[in-house]
């Protein structure tokens, strides 16, 4: 049996165990998921002891661990180089630490489940920390005509524009910069947990909208409930994203795709 843990700060309700599980039993791969929570001033060396104590062959990463991560990882795939993060590491042969970030492609591929279609569209991306980041570069890859980043806190946003600038037409800038309207618009802050919409006006929306929001919950996320006020055609949240990141570790880890629908299914009925 191989060992695979998810690990964070705080951990408990992770549903990372949940869905692996799910992806073990349709692809009858023999593995073991758990989730272990890591103090939060001991990566490193926690790491370390989860490689050569626990014999984990790969470890999920969550918050707020995914920048620190990255700093320590041997390797790095293209695409977590630049998302600066990583949320997926495995374990080489030789013990050294392979990381990978599937996020960006997680919520690229729950973004075409739902036919959320990005060329020559209008995108604002709301949120300049790490889970912003992440998601900018496989954003850019569908060549949208624009996309905007903006965040609470101007500078932050505007550093991120420059650092992706080779990519196409990207802008930062600050809430109150933001007087148009948008095809796309994706939250990638933290305010909904705390129950908050960005301070954002109304005319970001129009009834042709799409808008996704990278956090879940139970009911409608306060982003959500924002947009559906304000009449856009469609809304998303994160939970598709959730699963369609961890079937592309569980693919790295296990050269298998599972199959991401039946469990998001069960993921929604258990949330009733
Ligand atoms: P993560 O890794 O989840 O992105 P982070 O790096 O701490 O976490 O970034 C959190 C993001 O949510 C930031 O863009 C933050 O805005 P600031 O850069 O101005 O701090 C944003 N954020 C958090 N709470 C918010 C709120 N109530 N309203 C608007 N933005 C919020």
């Amino acid at each position: 049996t191989d060992k695979y843990a998810v690990i964070g700060h705080p951990i408990k309700h992770s549903k990372s165990p949940f869905i692996h599980a799910e992806f073990a039993k349709q692809c009858q791969q023999d593995i073991e998921y758990t989730s272990i929570e890591v103090p939060l001033d001991s990566l490193a060396s926690s790491l370390q002891q989860l490689r050569d104590v626990l014999k984990l062959k790969g470890i999920n990463i969550t918050v707020p661990f995914k920048e620190q991560a990255w700093e320590l990882a041997d390797n790095l795939s293209d695409r977590a180089q630049r998302a600066g993060a990583i949320n997926t590491v495995m374990f080489e042969n030789n013990g050294s630490m392979f990381g990978d970030n599937t996020d960006g492609i997680g919520l690229c591929r729950d973004l075409e489940n739902h036919d959320v279609n990005l060329k020559d569209k209008r995108v604002l991306l709301i949120g300049a920390g790490g889970a912003a980041r992440g998601v900018i570069a496989p954003l850019m890859t569908y060549q949208p005509a624009e996309l905007f980043i903006a965040n609470r806190t101007a500078s932050k946003a505007k550093k991120l524009a420059e650092l992706f600038a080779d990519l196409g037409q990207i802008q930062g800038g600050g809430f109150s910069e933001v007087n148009s309207h948008f095809d796309v618009i994706i939250n990638a802050t933290a305010a909904s947990l705390q129950g908050e919409v960005p301070d954002l006006p109304a005319s970001i929306f129009t009834e042709q909208t799409c808008c996704y929001d990278m956090m879940y919950a139970n009911t409608d996320t306060a982003f959500i409930e924002w947009a559906k006020k304000h009449n856009v055609s469609k809304t998303v949240d994160g939970l598709g994203m959730l699963v369609e990141q961890a079937a592309e570790a569980f693919y790295l880890w296990r050269k298998v795709r599972p199959d991401t629908g039946s469990v998001m299914q069960k993921l929604r009925d258990d949330m009733q």
